[in-house]
């Protein structure tokens, strides 16, 4: 195995930064492995990507596991792990340990990840116990979107920061290894960091975290609307794919595509 949850340790008592990117597809997860990230997560949020949704809310069990074997399938050796969609272990930890057992016995990745506080942390320890490594989700949760009404930032007062740092020991107890922190102060960030002992993963949560995570569509700027404030655009790699369907239509309209190297000849 490239590296696994020990590493992953390792690395936040090592003060190493852990790089995670979300991947749908087998082209993203080479590009993945090629650019020599630490973890890959395939993510719910393939529903307002891959799919066009407005929310995560609509994806599927079978959805989620198609995606995830594709990846696991392209990185075998590599630490995968698949979100859990809304619904599929919300009802009860023995119907979670059922659909994330399936999860992983039939995408093999190697971890789960469910989004939820301390209200969750009986269903981590199920599964943990069981066999199924489970990374936890805290802040914004965006399963939660009905709840919030929008994607809201979380964690700007100080009871709502007791309760991620209480949610967040929660998990931890119940077995959690790794544990997301989504869009909260870097403040708020600091003070789960300051009393977890498994590493934290920030997306919109500050420097403090021991590693980040980006949505891949939004890290290398393929999508057509602006990404969240946290997001660094790293290229605009829709910008150049659509330049490169311009010059295909444009060379097939006038006839210079396909050239004499692009065709075949009778020997
Ligand atoms: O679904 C997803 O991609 C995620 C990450 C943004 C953490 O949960």
């Amino acid at each position: 195995m490239h590296k696994g949850i020990k590493d992953f340790a390792g690395m936040k008592l090592g003060k190493e930064k852990i790089v995670m990117i979300t991947a749908y597809d087998y082209v993203q997860a080479g590009i993945a492995r090629e650019a020599g990230v630490d973890i890959v997560l395939v993510g719910d949020s393939l529903a307002t990507t891959v799919q066009g949704k407005d929310d995560t809310v609509g994806v599927t069990l079978d959805e989620m596991i198609y995606h995830a074997k594709i990846v696991k399938d392209a990185l075998k050796d590599f630490f995968v792990v698949c979100d859990m969609p809304f619904m599929s272990y919300q009802v009860s930890a023995e119907l979670a340990l059922l659909n994330a057992g399936r999860v992983l016995k039939e995408s093999r990745v190697n971890a789960v990840k469910v989004e939820g506080g301390e209200f969750i942390s009986g269903t981590v320890k199920r599964l943990t116990e069981s066999g199924i490594p489970v990374v936890a989700h805290i802040g914004l949760m965006p399963q939660f979107i009905n709840i919030m009404g929008g994607y809201k930032v979380q964690g700007r007062i100080a009871s709502q920061i007791e309760e991620l740092v209480n949610d967040a020991i929660s998990l931890e107890k119940a077995g959690a290894f790794m544990i997301v922190l989504e869009a909260m102060p870097e403040e708020a960030a600091l003070r789960v960091q300051n009393n977890v002992s498994i590493p934290t993963i920030g997306i919109g949560a500050g420097r403090v975290t021991d590693g980040q995570v980006l949505v891949y569509y939004d890290a290398v700027g393929m999508l057509d609307k602006n990404p969240p404030k946290f997001v660094k655009k790293f290229a605009d790699s829709r910008s150049l794919m659509v330049n490169a369907l311009k010059d295909y239509k444009d060379e097939v309209k006038n006839g210079s595509f396909p050239s004499e190297d692009n065709i075949y000849k009778n020997k």
